[in-house]
């Protein structure tokens, strides 16, 4: 399957033309009010690039080079993120739906550009194009190692360009609490610092103090520039368990009293939140409270993974709990204190998130699970009762994995949707979502290396139909496409090194960097 686009995601229509646009000094940008800021994005990005002004003009009577940004198409068809993008000598037209069509036609507008110091033509050319899943995520998680500002504005701009449009920020750990909380001082002054880091899932740590956190007015900001970049931002505030900074703050949350200290080594870990004591939903509800005011998202991320039950099993509380609430277990209690903060934020127009391990036979309908491993015969019949799903599969997805477990074919074949669901079981899968976990990334340079290539490649599986994915295809279009990265500063894998030979991928299977116990 050849292409003539070198576009990643590969577009879903794209038509060659004679001829090239030619970027000029006398090049004129035309935008409707929407598009003002998608106006002030091209001027941004394009103007270095081509060594051309761009200024903008009322009208585009009287231009002979002109590119224009409008309202128009078919969002009924072709959904809200759908855009037409028609280069032809003397004009390009990018027409939308909505402001975020127009900015994916940027994106791609971009990678038609050639990327060569000067270069000032694109082909003519004239794509159709709309996203396969609604959501496209990538997840960070900074309760393991705080990256900070920088590092995430530049990875937002990234995932701009692989029109990739959920930021999912694990910003609550075991090793760290990283969002300034005004009610609970606390949680940052005592949880945001370790005293030191262990180099693995146990034993001595190296002494040297890791923290950080992000204050209110850094997650508005961060919020903001992902917001214009069509990017959600979903925050996860992890319950019942991988909650030891918090309880190290307020060790009164957890079942026995504590006291604790912000862990110094990765794993599971048995403290959680005391479900059978009312303090911890009030202190959860005054966290949620103050997060809603920060972050739109309509989802909220509650985590719910890796939760064991023994001081459940071993508290009054609990236990008291489970008898006055009639339930049957210490499984079917996590679902009651996750059901509780569901309706909270049911009832303050919002929803949760939770990865699989939420799911049980009374949650809530409208809780929506990430599935990562495990009991996937449970996420499927949940889809099928009427549950919406994102898949982030372990094996495939999880950008900590080493590059000999999940070599760039593997993460670009892997394919989100079971062929055994109902269609309308299928229908309710959201999209995909790739995690970066950071227990051993301490640096950007680590990041950029577990990110790169492989992120490209989910997101072309996120936005192209399945049956125009190609791997050779994509891997000539990612030679390009890796250039560019390189100059927004990305220290990616090499090729050699990400697709690595069949040997070493075989024993790849070896350097799972996660102990057994992580999933069980
Ligand atoms: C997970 O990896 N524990 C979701
Ligand atoms: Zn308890």
């Amino acid at each position: 399957m050849p292409t003539d686009s070198p576009i990643i995601p590969r577009p879903v229509q794209f038509l060659p033309a004679p001829g090239v646009f030619q970027f000029t000094p006398a090049t004129v940008i035309v935008a409707d009010q929407l598009n003002q800021w998608n106006a002030a994005f091209l001027q941004k990005v394009f103007a270095p690039l081509t060594g051309c002004p761009l200024p903008q003009a009322e009208s585009d009577t009287g231009s002979h080079s002109v590119i224009l940004l409008k309202m128009g198409g078919e969002r009924a068809r072709l959904g809200r993120e759908a855009y037409q993008l028609t280069v032809a000598p003397g004009r390009i037209e990018i027409i939308a739906p909505e402001p975020a069509g127009v900015f994916y036609g940027l994106q791609s507008l971009r990678q038609l550009l050639p990327f060569k110091p000067g270069a000032r033509h694109v082909p003519a050319c004239a794509i159709l194009d709309w996203p396969r899943f609604a959501w496209r995520g990538f997840m960070l998680d900074e309760g393991r190692h705080f990256m900070g500002r920088e590092t995430v504005l530049q990875l937002l701009d990234q995932l701009a360009l692989q029109k990739l449009n959920v930021f999912h920020w694990h910003l609550t750990e075991d090793q760290g609490w990283r969002i300034e909380i005004q009610r609970y001082p606390r949680l940052t002054e005592i949880g945001s610092t370790r005293k030191g880091t262990s180099r693995g899932f146990s034993g001595e740590h190296n002494g040297i103090p890791h923290g950080g956190f992000y204050t209110q007015q850094e997650i508005r900001e961060i919020v903001e520039y992902a917001a214009v970049r069509n990017i959600l931002v979903v925050p996860e505030i992890e319950f019942p368990g991988h909650s030891l900074a918090a309880l190290a703050a307020y060790p009164e949350l957890s079942c026995t009293g504590g006291p604790f200290e912000v862990c110094t080594h990765f794993g599971i870990l048995p403290e959680l939140y005391c479900a059978g004591n009312e303090q911890v939903f009030a202190f959860l509800e005054g966290v949620l409270d103050e997060i809603l005011a920060l972050f739109p998202s309509p989802y909220i991320h509650i985590g719910g993974d890796e939760a064991p039950k023994q001081r459940w099993k071993a508290c009054p509380k609990c236990q008291e709990r489970l008898r006055t609430e009639g339930l049957r277990d210490e499984n079917d209690l996590q679902v009651y204190f996750t059901n509780r903060i569901a309706s909270y934020l049911t009832s303050r127009g919002r929803r949760i998130v939770g990865w699989n391990q939420i799911l049980g036979s009374h949650l809530e309908t409208s809780a929506i699970a990430q599935w990562w491993a495990f009991n996937k015969k449970d996420f499927l019949n949940a889809l099928e009762a009427g549950h919406e799903g994102i898949l982030s599969a372990y094996l495939e997805t999880y950008l900590d994995h080493s590059h000999a477990l999940t070599p760039l074919s593997r993460a670009y074949r892997y394919e989100p949707v079971d062929p055994t669901l109902s269609p309308a079981a299928a229908s309710r899968i959201l999209g995909l979502e790739a995690p970066l976990w950071a227990e051993f990334v301490r640096s950007k340079a680590r990041l950029d290396y577990q990110v790169y290539p492989r992120l490209p490649a989910y997101a072309e599986t996120a936005w192209t139909p399945r049956e125009q994915k190609n791997y050779f295809d994509f891997r000539a279009r990612l030679e390009p496409f890796l250039e560019r990265l390189r100059a927004l500063g990305v220290h990616h894998a090499p090729l050699r090194a990400a697709e690595p030979p069949f040997f070493i991928q075989w024993f790849g299977m070896l350097t799972i960097p996660r102990p057994q116990e992580k999933i069980a």
